[in-house]
């Protein structure tokens, strides 16, 4: 990775372990930023793909937002240096503790997925006594074209407010004069490979402004596409930046708004790999096994959506591939890595890296089995540093009781 040799970060810190890259998510943040740069936009990174706090400082560096969806990534980026002022705040059951905080710290959108939340909020502000900045993710039942589980926005499904009831939110804003309609939001799924939904999107996102603006709402100032953006795994073609911003800026520069992005997956997602060795290799009912000492516990992307991860040998041999499944310790069928891949002559005690692990990696992660969770570090400068290190046995049972 740039410089480093993935072994001795290996050998240094153990496997399995999370290494990023923070050269390639500053490229990824360039790209995205010059793509956009003919329109007033902002960056919100979306803090759910990796909110490891030298990610966020990073990203709070590179000059982004942060696009949240709990109190807990809430508590990360204002531990990381975030002002409330550049933070969003989505999410489809947000509890009232977390609204009347993000409320009182002056967030700079909290973007409602209900009229009851919007309802709700209201109270909030007018218990707090003091105005609160809104954006309504609306949902505008456009097929993203990517895995069921991380498409959301179909109707149907439980993410954002239905079209048909703008009329409502308009009633319930008009009944909190505390409530500032600033942003009219959308994310339609992750892993998009196609710029066509977006292009539909941003004509939606048009069409319920100016019904919002025929309502008689004059507030808003920010329109907001979501994150999204693909990357490859193995031979997807995803939109590039300039791609996606040529599906998108012709139909919202019109309207003179500000254009708000919540790239995750597409800023880090390449930039990360999991490092991890190979236990045994075992040969059973004629098949190849490479047991690794990562599991589904630390990569649950394989097993939960079917996600292909590229495999990369980090010790070259000579000699014929072999197709194998990749599998963890964990105790489940389920817990792989790959299935009936064609890899090199991979042998017991070799490191393997598993790309595309920036997003949906360690954020994922559980200690099922009572696996701690692994290290993370980022290479930088020609060296690397640990930003978290691995979790031990003991902190696993902090908290109980006998
Ligand atoms: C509201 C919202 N914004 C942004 C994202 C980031 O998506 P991605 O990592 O695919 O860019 C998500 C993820 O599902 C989301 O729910």
């Amino acid at each position: 990775m740039e410089a480093v040799d993935l072994n001795e970060i290996a050998e240094a810190v153990g496997t399995p372990a999370y290494v990023y890259n923070a050269e390639a998510i500053r490229r990824r943040h360039a790209e995205l930023t010059a793509a956009f740069a003919s329109v007033p936009h902002r960056i919100h990174y979306a803090v759910k793909a990796n909110g490891n706090l030298a990610v966020l400082s990073l990203m709070r560096r590179l000059g982004t937002g942060a696009d949240i969806v709990s109190g807990g990534e809430l508590a990360r980026c204002v531990r990381a240096g975030f002002a409330p002022a550049d933070i969003v705040f989505s999410g489809v059951g947000k509890t009232g503790a977390e609204l009347a905080e993000a409320a009182g710290l002056g967030l700079d959108s909290i973007n409602v997925e209900s009229v009851e939340e919007l309802a709700d909020l209201g109270r909030v502000a007018a218990a707090l006594g003091r105005n609160v900045r809104v954006g309504i993710r609306f949902n505008p039942d456009v097929t993203a074209g990517t895995h069921p589980y991380i498409s959301t926005g179909q109707s149907g499904i439980k993410f954002g407010v239905p079209c048909d009831q703008v009329a409502d939110a308009v009633r319930v804003l008009r009944a909190h004069p505390a409530l500032e309609l600033r942003t009219v939001a959308i994310h339609i799924g992750s892993q998009i490979t196609s710029v066509e939904p977006y292009r539909r999107g941003a004509g939606r996102l048009v069409e319920l402004w100016t019904a919002l603006r025929e309502a008689g709402v004059s507030s808003i100032t920010t329109l907001d596409i979501g994150g999204g953006l693909g990357i490859r795994y193995l031979d997807e073609e995803p939109p590039t930046p300039a791609q996606l911003a040529g599906a998108v800026v012709p139909s919202l520069r019109p309207t003179g708004l500000r254009l708000h992005l919540e790239p995750g997956r597409y800023l880090i997602g390449s930039a990360g790999v999991l490092v991890t060795r190979v236990l045994y290799r075992k040969l059973a009912g004629g098949k190849v096994f490479l047991v690794t000492d990562a599991g589904m516990n630390d990569l649950v992307r394989p097993s939960r959506y079917g996600a292909y991860h590229h495999i990369v040998e980090l010790v070259r041999r000579r000699g014929p591939e072999q197709v194998a499944d990749v599998v963890g310790p964990v105790c489940e069928t389920g817990d792989f890595l790959a299935l009936d891949r064609s890899l090199p002559p991979i042998q017991a005690g070799d490191h393997v890296a598993v790309l595309g692990g920036g997003a949906y990696g360690f954020v994922m992660a559980s200690s099922y089995n009572a696996r701690p969770r692994p290290p993370e570090v980022m290479v930088e400068g020609g060296g690397f540093r640990v930003i978290r290190r691995r979790e031990t046995v003991e902190e696993l049972m902090t908290g109980e009781t006998e």
